[in-house]
């Protein structure tokens, strides 16, 4: 597979105002993209996301370290005529409409006449903002500037999609269909580069990930390798469970706590399972549910990043 960005030891610093306080954005950042497949670029606000991006898509340049894209060093023209860029906050001019400013964006990267205009409408009805194509975009919801801004980044069938947070700002409906493009690019045979702050999202769409913290990458590889789905724990549901059988779980050594007159228990070691459920109906108790905790994408966030040790303090004055 060939990588289609690569990016090594990657590093920004910015000097704010008059006081020239230093804020290290991103601090030695690697990862490569390969060719058809749908990476994450995931972490909290202020983690390094969107200063990443600009340096890749070159609205911004670099303090140290190297990134290239389509094999050629950023900022570059040639490159970026093959992405298709979504910013973290579009601005589209307040008097365009969607299907103007899609067009625009289309004749920008080379499409004309007819094959313009039905490429526009194409986009444009599949992010679902066609029926709001002729409205000036002043007039529409934060959702429909993202849909359209989106539909702008797909205009030209580009090779290779970066899109900064993609969901934000929209309904559940949207973040479904959103997710659906993004599957639809990748079986198309196009790369889909994406950050978000919801590690779910990723976790239904990546083929691998990097998760950053603090600037730095502090989780990077194959979803699959990472998130295996290994039972962290059993959470067993009883109602009617007296405080005697409460106290006697507890003495066994179970985590338990009440939720809505349900008593949960937590069931450690897979071990464990079948002498809790036994002991549990056999102390009168009626069983609701019994399902296994699997690790997710965020505990393995939590037990990697938030457990690490971090720089104190971030920011520091020159
Ligand atoms: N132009 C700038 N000048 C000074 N500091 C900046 C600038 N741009 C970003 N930063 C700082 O860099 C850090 C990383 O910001 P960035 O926007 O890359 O985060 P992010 O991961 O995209 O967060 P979010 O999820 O909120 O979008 C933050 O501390 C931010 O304040
Ligand atoms: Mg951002």
């Amino acid at each position: 597979m060939t990588a289609l960005i690569e990016v090594e030891h990657l590093t920004k610093t910015f000097f704010l105002g008059i006081t020239r306080k230093r804020v290290d954005a991103v601090k030695g950042v690697s990862f490569s993209v390969q060719s058809n497949e749908i990476f994450g670029f995931l972490g909290p606000n202020g983690s390094g996301k969107t200063t990443t991006i600009k340096m890749l898509t070159g609205l911004i340049r670099p303090t140290g370290g190297r990134a290239t894209l389509f094999g050629h060093p950023v900022p570059s023209v040639e490159a970026m005529r093959r992405v298709g860029f979504l910013p973290e906050s579009p601005y589209i001019f307040p008097y365009l409409t969607p299907r103007e400013y899609v067009e625009m964006c289309g004749r920008l990267s080379g499409l004309r006449g007819q094959a313009l205009r039905d490429r526009t409408t194409a986009v444009l009805r599949r992010t679902g903002i066609e029926y709001a194509g002729e409205r000036p975009v002043r007039k529409l919801s934060k959702g429909m500037t993202q849909r359209s801004a989106l539909a702008a980044a797909l205009v030209a069938n580009p090779e290779l999609l970066v899109l900064d947070e993609p969901m934000s700002g929209l309904d559940p409906i949207g973040r479904k269909e959103v997710r659906d493009i993004i599957l639809e690019e990748r079986r198309e045979g196009r790369t889909v580069f994406f950050s978000t702050h919801i590690l779910a999202d990723a976790e239904s769409l990546c083929d691998r990930v990097t998760i950053l913290r603090e600037g730095r990458a502090v989780v990077s590889g194959p979803l699959r390798d990472l998130v295996r789905g290994d039972v962290l724990h059993t959470d067993l549901t009883l109602a009617q469970a007296s405080e005697a059988l409460e106290m006697k779980l507890r003495a066994a050594g179970h985590e338990t706590h009440r939720r809505a007159g349900l008593l949960v228990v937590e069931i450690r070691g897979q071990e464990r399972v079948n002498d809790t459920l036994l002991e549990a109906i056999r102390g009168g108790a009626q069983v609701v549910e019994v399902s296994p905790r699997r690790e997710t994408l965020e505990d393995l966030f939590v037990r990697r990043a938030i457990d690490a040790p971090t720089d104190e303090p971030r920011t520091t004055a020159e």
